[in-house]
């Protein structure tokens, strides 16, 4: 039984608190597309933890953690989050393996990153600033750097004498930047390999023998479905397919091992970044909502923009992800609201659409239909099964499956561990 995990909005939905406690009951757990921009908290025992980059069930004992093919790698935060983690008791020896095919970032990457957001005349995406966008550009220009050429001094010298021939023409003549040194970034990138060695193995035939050993392996989407590069609101996403497809490209696991996929929501929408946000609320409500959620970017800090539930996004989701259950986390930060909305369609200029559009002229426009829903002030914290909620908790999560079309499996009404609720089957055939 494999099982995909991802997110449904604009990331942030709490992926990595489901992808822990689902950690449970997995053989291994694999990171397929993005990198460190991604921010997954994980809070056990009231204690809290911020992985970026290493699979959240490295947090369970015992449980192979493999970063795969489609991910992009700063080797130099990575060997950080090992030390943190170290320091914090947690053991990766023997349980973290790296893709040989996986992509390396670059000091140079995240120059162009900054460079592109602050002084390009495109406008700003509002990036995380890790250099994902430009690591991405290199990997499908075929100009990449992967990890085992960390491990080969010819074809890493080699392979930045070219890179740097481009970038440094771009960073000197178009940004007017200081130019980078092929020797000083191949003895450090060397080193980081020699640092990196042990870990980075070719994950193929490692997942296979999980999958054909029916093991349960657990893939762990960063960002979210609006992010994605093919299905989101471009040019306001990440660089990847934050999507299922994305679980079988970014670890040579094909399609047909995929048994399930859990698109994980929050009970109500955020967004950080730039980029059309059909629900935004600049009022109150998305102040409330702000300081319940502590939404506050798990990467940079950044204060994330807020609003209700969006149904065409998430019934747009769970086509193009094929979602066989949703995960609805935060329930409990809308405690207290006397009225929920959610948007059931959105009105542009007179027309009324049900399906999310691919014009993100029309999305900008967009004016949400709402659905007025009950709300509840009862503290749902402490609750631990589906019967326990009250009444009108129980009626908006009926309403979210109505509309999206998929039941809700898990859900959570609290950040930590223990806070979270199955209610459907997950791991069972
Ligand atoms: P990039 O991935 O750093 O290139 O950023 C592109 C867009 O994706 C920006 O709007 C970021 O705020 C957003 N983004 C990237 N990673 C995450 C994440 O893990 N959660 C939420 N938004 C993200």
């Amino acid at each position: 039984m494999n099982l995909v995990v991802l997110g449904v909005q604009w990331g942030d939905e709490g992926k990595g608190k489901i992808i822990d406690f689902l950690a449970e009951g997995a053989g291994a757990v694999v990171r397929y597309q993005g990198g460190n921009n991604a921010g997954h908290t994980v809070v056990i025992a009231g204690r809290k933890f911020v992985l970026h980059l290493i699979p959240s069930g490295i947090l369970h004992k015992g449980k192979a953690c493999i970063i795969g093919n489609g991910v992009v790698i700063d080797p130099k935060y990575l060997l950080e989050e090992i030390a943190y983690l170290r320091k914090n008791g947690i053991n990766i020896k023997n349980y973290l393996t790296i893709s040989e095919n996986a992509s390396v970032i670059l000091p140079y990457h995240k120059l162009l990153d900054t460079l592109s957001e602050t002084k390009s005349k495109k406008g700003k995406i509002g990036t995380t600033s890790r250099g994902i966008g430009p690591a991405y550009v290199d990997k499908v220009g075929r100009l990449g750097i992967r990890m085992v050429d960390l491990l080969n001094k010819k074809v890493l010298a080699e392979k930045l004498e070219n890179n740097l021939a481009l970038k440094n023409f771009i960073i000197t003549r178009y940004y007017g930047e200081k130019a980078y040194s092929k020797e000083q970034l191949l003895k450090e990138y060397l080193g980081y390999g020699r640092s990196l060695k042990k870990y980075i193995k070719n994950t193929f035939p490692v997942l296979f023998q999980q999958v054909k050993g029916e093991k349960r392996v657990l893939f762990e989407g960063a960002q979210g479905t609006m992010l994605d590069i093919d299905f989101g609101t471009y040019p306001y996403v990440t660089s990847s397919n934050a999507t299922a497809g994305g679980a079988s490209t970014g670890t040579g696991v094909g399609p047909g091992a995929i048994d399930r996929v859990i698109g994980v929501t929050k009970a109500y929408t955020t967004r950080v970044g730039e980029g059309p946000f059909p629900t935004e609320l600049t009022d109150s409500t998305g102040e409330f909502l702000r300081k319940q959620g502590n939404e506050f970017g798990a990467t940079t800090g950044r204060p994330r923009r807020c609003g209700w539930f969006d149904a065409v996004v998430s019934k747009y989701s769970a086509m193009v992800n094929g979602l066989t259950g949703l995960a609805i986390t935060k329930l409990d930060v809308l405690t207290g609201i006397k009225e929920i909305k959610i948007c059931v369609a959105y009105k542009v200029g007179g027309k009324t659409y049900k399906d999310f559009p691919a014009d993100m002229e029309k999305l900008a426009k967009a004016k949400p239909v709402y659905k007025i829903m009950k709300g509840w002030s009862e503290d749902i914290t402490g609750v631990k099964k589906y019967s326990g909620l009250p009444k009108n908790t129980r009626l908006y999560i009926k309403e979210l499956e109505k509309l999206t079309g998929v039941k809700a499996v898990i859900l959570s009404v609290g950040p930590d561990r223990s806070q979270t609720f199955i209610q459907g089957k997950i791991w069972e055939k």
